[in-house]
Protein backbone atom coordinates (compact mmCIF):
# COMPACT_ATOMS: atom_id res chain seq x y z
CA UNK A 1 0.00 0.00 0.00
CA UNK A 2 1.66 3.43 -1.35
CA UNK A 3 0.55 6.35 1.63
CA UNK A 4 -0.28 9.07 0.69
CA UNK A 5 -0.25 13.14 2.01
CA UNK A 6 -2.49 15.51 -0.11
CA UNK A 7 -1.69 19.25 0.01
CA UNK A 8 -4.39 21.15 -0.86
CA UNK A 9 -8.27 21.18 0.11
CA UNK A 10 -9.34 22.91 -2.95
CA UNK A 11 -11.37 21.33 -5.96
CA UNK A 12 -8.12 20.41 -7.70
CA UNK A 13 -6.84 18.55 -4.33
CA UNK A 14 -9.59 16.95 -3.46
CA UNK A 15 -10.18 15.51 -7.16
CA UNK A 16 -6.39 14.21 -7.56
CA UNK A 17 -6.79 12.77 -3.92
CA UNK A 18 -9.64 11.09 -4.58
CA UNK A 19 -8.18 9.36 -7.69
CA UNK A 20 -5.27 7.79 -5.58
CA UNK A 21 -7.29 7.30 -2.68
CA UNK A 22 -10.01 5.11 -5.07
CA UNK A 23 -6.82 2.94 -6.17
CA UNK A 24 -6.44 -0.50 -4.81
CA UNK A 25 -2.86 0.08 -3.89
CA UNK A 26 -2.83 3.72 -2.57
CA UNK A 27 -4.44 5.87 0.24
CA UNK A 28 -4.26 9.46 1.36
CA UNK A 29 -3.51 8.92 4.97
CA UNK A 30 -2.71 12.69 5.88
CA UNK A 31 -3.73 15.99 4.63
CA UNK A 32 -2.56 19.54 4.58
CA UNK A 33 -3.93 22.93 3.58
CA UNK A 34 -2.99 26.57 5.31
CA UNK A 35 -6.28 27.33 4.94
CA UNK A 36 -8.14 25.81 8.37
CA UNK A 37 -11.57 25.51 5.99
CA UNK A 38 -10.19 23.54 3.34
CA UNK A 39 -7.82 21.92 5.75
CA UNK A 40 -11.75 20.28 7.30
CA UNK A 41 -12.91 19.71 4.47
CA UNK A 42 -10.19 17.73 3.19
CA UNK A 43 -9.80 15.64 6.69
CA UNK A 44 -13.65 14.87 6.03
CA UNK A 45 -13.33 13.78 2.82
CA UNK A 46 -10.52 11.29 3.52
CA UNK A 47 -10.86 10.63 7.38
CA UNK A 48 -7.62 11.56 7.64
CA UNK A 49 -5.67 13.33 9.59
CA UNK A 50 -4.67 16.78 9.06
CA UNK A 51 -1.75 19.40 9.26
CA UNK A 52 -1.80 23.18 9.02
CA UNK A 53 1.79 23.44 6.72
CA UNK A 54 3.93 21.22 5.43
CA UNK A 55 6.59 20.86 8.49
CA UNK A 56 3.95 19.63 10.75
CA UNK A 57 3.19 17.22 7.93
CA UNK A 58 6.21 15.85 7.75
CA UNK A 59 6.39 15.89 11.58
CA UNK A 60 3.63 13.89 12.12
CA UNK A 61 2.37 11.96 9.06
CA UNK A 62 4.23 8.66 7.78
CA UNK A 63 3.55 8.49 3.56
CA UNK A 64 6.09 7.48 0.98
CA UNK A 65 3.89 9.88 -1.89
CA UNK A 66 3.06 13.37 -1.34
CA UNK A 67 0.02 15.03 -3.99
CA UNK A 68 1.28 18.75 -3.65
CA UNK A 69 -1.78 20.30 -5.91
CA UNK A 70 -0.97 23.55 -5.30
CA UNK A 71 -0.75 26.09 -7.63
CA UNK A 72 2.39 27.02 -10.12
CA UNK A 73 3.45 30.32 -8.14
CA UNK A 74 3.82 28.68 -4.64
CA UNK A 75 5.10 24.79 -5.76
CA UNK A 76 8.83 25.33 -5.80
CA UNK A 77 9.53 25.75 -2.19
CA UNK A 78 6.90 22.51 -0.51
CA UNK A 79 8.51 20.44 -3.48
CA UNK A 80 11.98 21.23 -2.31
CA UNK A 81 11.09 20.52 1.46
CA UNK A 82 9.35 17.62 0.51
CA UNK A 83 12.26 16.18 -1.63
CA UNK A 84 14.88 16.78 1.08
CA UNK A 85 12.40 14.70 3.64
CA UNK A 86 12.91 12.07 1.13
CA UNK A 87 9.09 11.84 -0.07
CA UNK A 88 8.30 11.15 -3.86
CA UNK A 89 5.89 14.07 -4.97
CA UNK A 90 3.26 14.38 -7.34
CA UNK A 91 2.12 17.87 -8.73
CA UNK A 92 0.33 19.90 -10.98
CA UNK A 93 1.34 22.05 -14.03
CA UNK A 94 3.37 24.44 -15.32
CA UNK A 95 6.26 23.89 -12.60
CA UNK A 96 7.00 27.15 -11.73
CA UNK A 97 4.96 30.68 -13.13
CA UNK A 98 5.27 33.39 -10.45
CA UNK A 99 3.12 35.66 -12.68
CA UNK A 100 0.76 32.37 -13.76
CA UNK A 101 0.82 29.60 -15.85
CA UNK A 102 -0.03 31.67 -18.52
CA UNK A 103 2.95 34.30 -18.72
CA UNK A 104 5.76 31.92 -17.87
CA UNK A 105 9.10 33.77 -17.60
CA UNK A 106 13.15 32.63 -18.02
CA UNK A 107 12.74 33.54 -14.36
CA UNK A 108 10.74 30.79 -13.67
CA UNK A 109 12.85 28.44 -15.25
CA UNK A 110 16.00 29.86 -12.70
CA UNK A 111 13.24 29.37 -9.78
CA UNK A 112 12.72 25.80 -10.62
CA UNK A 113 16.31 25.08 -11.65
CA UNK A 114 17.71 24.11 -8.29
CA UNK A 115 14.22 21.59 -7.29
CA UNK A 116 15.08 20.28 -10.54
CA UNK A 117 19.17 19.81 -9.65
CA UNK A 118 17.90 18.48 -6.12
CA UNK A 119 15.52 15.51 -7.78
CA UNK A 120 18.02 14.89 -9.83
CA UNK A 121 20.59 13.93 -7.23
CA UNK A 122 17.75 12.45 -4.71
CA UNK A 123 16.81 9.60 -6.50
CA UNK A 124 13.40 9.74 -5.85
CA UNK A 125 10.56 9.53 -7.91
CA UNK A 126 9.00 13.02 -9.18
CA UNK A 127 6.01 13.78 -11.60
CA UNK A 128 3.83 16.23 -12.92
CA UNK A 129 0.25 15.73 -14.12
CA UNK A 130 0.06 15.85 -17.83
CA UNK A 131 -2.99 14.06 -18.02
CA UNK A 132 -3.61 14.87 -21.53
CA UNK A 133 -0.95 11.78 -22.62
CA UNK A 134 -3.75 9.86 -21.42
CA UNK A 135 -6.71 10.99 -24.14
CA UNK A 136 -6.61 8.08 -26.24
CA UNK A 137 -6.46 10.38 -29.71
CA UNK A 138 -3.10 11.99 -28.72
CA UNK A 139 -2.39 8.43 -27.68
CA UNK A 140 -2.38 7.47 -31.11
CA UNK A 141 -0.91 10.49 -32.97
CA UNK A 142 2.38 9.94 -30.38
CA UNK A 143 2.59 5.91 -31.18
CA UNK A 144 1.90 6.57 -34.51
CA UNK A 145 4.89 9.10 -35.29
CA UNK A 146 7.22 6.97 -32.92
CA UNK A 147 5.88 3.67 -34.98
CA UNK A 148 7.18 5.16 -38.39
CA UNK A 149 3.33 5.38 -39.76
CA UNK A 150 3.83 9.01 -41.26
CA UNK A 151 7.06 8.09 -42.75
CA UNK A 152 10.32 10.12 -42.32
CA UNK A 153 8.99 13.36 -40.35
CA UNK A 154 8.64 16.71 -41.80
CA UNK A 155 6.17 19.14 -39.61
CA UNK A 156 4.61 19.93 -36.85
CA UNK A 157 1.35 22.26 -36.46
CA UNK A 158 -0.14 23.15 -33.42
CA UNK A 159 -2.64 25.50 -32.01
CA UNK A 160 -4.40 26.01 -28.13
CA UNK A 161 -6.52 27.93 -26.14
CA UNK A 162 -4.19 29.04 -22.99
CA UNK A 163 -6.52 26.76 -20.56
CA UNK A 164 -4.60 23.93 -22.83
CA UNK A 165 -1.05 25.56 -22.87
CA UNK A 166 1.06 23.64 -20.76
CA UNK A 167 -0.10 20.45 -22.02
CA UNK A 168 0.06 21.09 -26.36
CA UNK A 169 3.86 21.88 -25.32
CA UNK A 170 3.79 18.95 -23.15
CA UNK A 171 2.42 16.99 -26.14
CA UNK A 172 4.61 18.21 -28.84
CA UNK A 173 7.80 17.72 -26.55
CA UNK A 174 6.57 14.31 -25.63
CA UNK A 175 6.57 12.81 -28.99
CA UNK A 176 9.13 15.13 -30.89
CA UNK A 177 11.70 15.72 -28.29
CA UNK A 178 12.95 19.45 -27.68
CA UNK A 179 13.61 21.65 -30.33
CA UNK A 180 17.20 23.01 -31.14
CA UNK A 181 15.38 27.07 -31.11
CA UNK A 182 12.18 28.85 -30.99
CA UNK A 183 11.69 32.06 -32.52
CA UNK A 184 8.47 34.07 -31.55
CA UNK A 185 6.05 36.90 -32.38
CA UNK A 186 4.25 38.51 -29.55
CA UNK A 187 4.34 40.81 -26.90
CA UNK A 188 4.79 39.28 -23.61
CA UNK A 189 3.89 42.66 -21.85
CA UNK A 190 -0.20 42.68 -23.27
CA UNK A 191 -1.75 41.63 -19.91
CA UNK A 192 -3.12 37.81 -19.36
CA UNK A 193 -2.09 35.37 -21.38
CA UNK A 194 -0.08 37.08 -24.60
CA UNK A 195 -0.88 35.96 -27.88
CA UNK A 196 2.10 34.05 -29.26
CA UNK A 197 2.99 32.43 -32.29
CA UNK A 198 6.14 30.54 -32.71
CA UNK A 199 8.31 28.89 -34.66
CA UNK A 200 10.49 26.14 -34.28
CA UNK A 201 13.26 23.71 -35.51
CA UNK A 202 15.12 20.19 -34.72
CA UNK A 203 18.50 19.35 -35.04
CA UNK A 204 16.89 16.58 -37.45
CA UNK A 205 15.65 19.55 -39.50
CA UNK A 206 11.77 18.91 -38.74
CA UNK A 207 10.22 22.23 -38.11
CA UNK A 208 6.97 23.62 -36.64
CA UNK A 209 4.72 25.96 -35.80
CA UNK A 210 2.44 26.73 -32.41
CA UNK A 211 0.20 29.21 -31.18
CA UNK A 212 -1.40 30.37 -28.34
CA UNK A 213 -4.26 32.72 -27.69
CA UNK A 214 -7.56 32.53 -25.26
CA UNK A 215 -9.09 35.38 -28.07
CA UNK A 216 -11.33 32.62 -29.68
CA UNK A 217 -13.70 30.12 -27.78
CA UNK A 218 -13.82 26.04 -27.55
CA UNK A 219 -16.52 25.74 -30.36
CA UNK A 220 -13.68 24.59 -32.76
CA UNK A 221 -11.72 22.52 -30.18
CA UNK A 222 -9.36 24.38 -27.80
CA UNK A 223 -6.33 22.33 -29.35
CA UNK A 224 -5.01 20.39 -32.28
CA UNK A 225 -2.17 19.10 -33.12
CA UNK A 226 -0.93 17.92 -36.39
CA UNK A 227 2.51 16.02 -37.31
CA UNK A 228 3.11 15.37 -40.91
CA UNK A 229 5.71 13.12 -42.21
CA UNK A 230 7.10 12.57 -45.91
CA UNK A 231 4.03 9.83 -46.18
CA UNK A 232 1.32 10.55 -44.33
CA UNK A 233 0.23 12.98 -41.14
CA UNK A 234 -2.04 12.34 -38.21
CA UNK A 235 -3.96 14.80 -36.51
CA UNK A 236 -5.63 14.51 -32.78
CA UNK A 237 -8.21 17.58 -31.74
CA UNK A 238 -9.40 18.64 -28.89
CA UNK A 239 -10.65 17.86 -24.72
CA UNK A 240 -13.42 14.83 -26.17
CA UNK A 241 -11.51 12.57 -28.14
CA UNK A 242 -10.86 12.70 -32.06
CA UNK A 243 -8.37 11.59 -34.55
CA UNK A 244 -7.44 10.69 -38.05
CA UNK A 245 -4.40 9.94 -40.14
CA UNK A 246 -4.49 10.16 -43.49
CA UNK A 247 -2.20 9.73 -46.50
CA UNK A 248 -0.31 13.15 -47.31
CA UNK A 249 -1.10 14.95 -50.31
CA UNK A 250 -3.92 13.21 -51.45
CA UNK A 251 -7.15 14.32 -53.31
CA UNK A 252 -9.68 13.34 -52.36
CA UNK A 253 -7.77 12.48 -48.57
CA UNK A 254 -7.22 8.74 -48.23
CA UNK A 255 -8.21 8.57 -44.95
CA UNK A 256 -6.18 5.66 -43.32
CA UNK A 257 -7.90 5.43 -39.52
CA UNK A 258 -10.40 7.63 -37.91
CA UNK A 259 -10.90 7.60 -34.11
CA UNK A 260 -13.35 9.08 -31.86
CA UNK A 261 -14.14 8.53 -28.56
CA UNK A 262 -17.41 6.39 -27.48
CA UNK A 263 -20.33 8.60 -26.95
CA UNK A 264 -20.87 9.69 -23.26
CA UNK A 265 -17.29 9.48 -22.52
CA UNK A 266 -14.73 12.33 -22.53
CA UNK A 267 -11.07 11.32 -22.73
CA UNK A 268 -10.39 15.24 -20.93
CA UNK A 269 -12.48 13.65 -17.63
CA UNK A 270 -11.34 10.29 -17.29
CA UNK A 271 -7.33 10.93 -18.21
CA UNK A 272 -7.28 12.22 -14.46
CA UNK A 273 -7.62 8.76 -12.78
CA UNK A 274 -5.60 7.32 -15.54
CA UNK A 275 -2.83 9.17 -14.53
CA UNK A 276 -3.21 8.12 -10.96
CA UNK A 277 -3.50 4.83 -11.82
CA UNK A 278 -0.26 4.41 -13.62
CA UNK A 279 2.02 6.87 -11.28
CA UNK A 280 0.93 4.36 -9.01
CA UNK A 281 1.85 1.11 -11.22
CA UNK A 282 5.13 3.15 -12.05
CA UNK A 283 5.70 3.17 -8.24
CA UNK A 284 4.79 -0.59 -7.39
CA UNK A 285 7.18 -1.27 -10.59
CA UNK A 286 9.93 0.65 -9.91
CA UNK A 287 9.62 2.41 -13.19
CA UNK A 288 9.87 5.65 -14.77
CA UNK A 289 6.45 8.06 -13.71
CA UNK A 290 4.68 8.52 -17.39
CA UNK A 291 5.66 12.42 -17.45
CA UNK A 292 8.59 12.89 -14.72
CA UNK A 293 10.53 16.07 -13.59
CA UNK A 294 12.48 15.69 -16.96
CA UNK A 295 9.30 16.37 -18.72
CA UNK A 296 8.33 19.47 -16.48
CA UNK A 297 11.69 20.71 -16.62
CA UNK A 298 11.32 20.76 -20.92
CA UNK A 299 8.09 22.62 -20.44
CA UNK A 300 9.29 25.13 -18.72
CA UNK A 301 12.70 25.67 -20.70
CA UNK A 302 10.65 25.48 -24.11
CA UNK A 303 8.55 28.25 -22.45
CA UNK A 304 11.14 30.28 -21.15
CA UNK A 305 12.96 30.63 -24.63
CA UNK A 306 9.92 31.25 -25.82
CA UNK A 307 9.46 34.55 -23.48
CA UNK A 308 13.23 35.40 -24.04
CA UNK A 309 12.74 35.23 -27.79
CA UNK A 310 9.48 37.56 -27.85
CA UNK A 311 11.01 40.10 -25.42
CA UNK A 312 14.36 40.27 -28.18
CA UNK A 313 11.44 40.77 -31.05
CA UNK A 314 11.47 37.31 -32.51
CA UNK A 315 15.53 36.48 -32.13
CA UNK A 316 15.94 32.88 -32.99
CA UNK A 317 16.80 31.33 -29.13
CA UNK A 318 18.65 27.77 -28.72
CA UNK A 319 16.84 25.97 -25.68
CA UNK A 320 20.21 24.40 -25.03
CA UNK A 321 21.56 28.38 -24.16
CA UNK A 322 18.62 28.88 -22.07
CA UNK A 323 19.22 25.75 -19.93
CA UNK A 324 22.43 26.11 -19.56
CA UNK A 325 21.89 30.26 -17.91
CA UNK A 326 19.28 28.90 -15.86
CA UNK A 327 21.09 26.39 -14.45
CA UNK A 328 24.14 28.91 -13.74
CA UNK A 329 21.52 31.27 -12.22
CA UNK A 330 19.34 28.72 -9.81
CA UNK A 331 19.96 28.87 -6.26
N1 LIG B 1 -3.99 19.16 -15.60
C1 LIG B 1 -5.08 19.86 -15.85
O1 LIG B 1 -5.79 19.61 -16.83
C2 LIG B 1 -5.48 20.97 -14.91
C3 LIG B 1 -6.77 21.51 -14.90
C4 LIG B 1 -7.06 22.53 -14.00
C5 LIG B 1 -6.07 23.00 -13.14
N2 LIG B 1 -4.83 22.47 -13.17
C6 LIG B 1 -3.74 22.94 -12.31
O2 LIG B 1 -4.05 22.65 -10.96
C7 LIG B 1 -3.47 23.62 -10.12
C8 LIG B 1 -4.58 24.00 -9.17
O3 LIG B 1 -4.12 24.81 -8.24
P1 LIG B 1 -5.10 25.54 -7.21
O4 LIG B 1 -5.58 26.79 -7.84
O5 LIG B 1 -6.09 24.59 -6.65
O6 LIG B 1 -3.93 25.84 -6.18
P2 LIG B 1 -3.82 26.86 -4.98
O7 LIG B 1 -2.36 27.04 -4.72
O8 LIG B 1 -4.65 28.06 -5.17
O9 LIG B 1 -4.51 26.03 -3.83
C9 LIG B 1 -4.04 24.88 -3.32
C10 LIG B 1 -4.40 24.77 -1.85
O10 LIG B 1 -3.21 24.45 -1.21
C11 LIG B 1 -3.01 25.26 -0.08
N3 LIG B 1 -1.57 25.51 0.00
C12 LIG B 1 -0.78 26.12 -0.91
N4 LIG B 1 0.50 26.09 -0.53
C13 LIG B 1 0.53 25.45 0.67
C14 LIG B 1 1.57 25.10 1.58
N5 LIG B 1 2.85 25.41 1.33
N6 LIG B 1 1.23 24.46 2.73
C15 LIG B 1 -0.06 24.15 2.98
N7 LIG B 1 -1.08 24.45 2.16
C16 LIG B 1 -0.80 25.08 1.01
C17 LIG B 1 -3.83 26.52 -0.30
O11 LIG B 1 -4.30 27.06 0.92
C18 LIG B 1 -4.97 26.03 -1.21
O12 LIG B 1 -6.10 25.69 -0.46
C19 LIG B 1 -2.96 24.76 -11.00
O13 LIG B 1 -1.55 24.72 -11.08
C20 LIG B 1 -3.54 24.44 -12.39
O14 LIG B 1 -2.64 24.71 -13.44
C21 LIG B 1 -4.52 21.46 -14.04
Amino acid sequence: MIRCALVSGKGMGIMHGKNFHGLPDAKVVAVCDMDPALLEKAKAEFQAPGFACIEELLAGAEFELALLITNETRRIPPLRQLLAAGKHVFTEKPLCGMEGQYHVREHDCCIAASAIKEWRASGLKFGINYNYRFFRHFQRLHNDAAEGKFGTLRLVRARAHFNCWSHVIDQILWTMGRPEWVSVSGNPSEQGGWTRFIRMAWANGVVGELDGSNLWGYDDHPLRIQICGDTSYGEARGLDGWYRRCKGSSWPTAVEETWEVEKGVQEYKESFGRMAAAVIEAMKAGAQWPADGDAAWNELLFEAAVHRSALHDGERVRLADVEKACMAASC
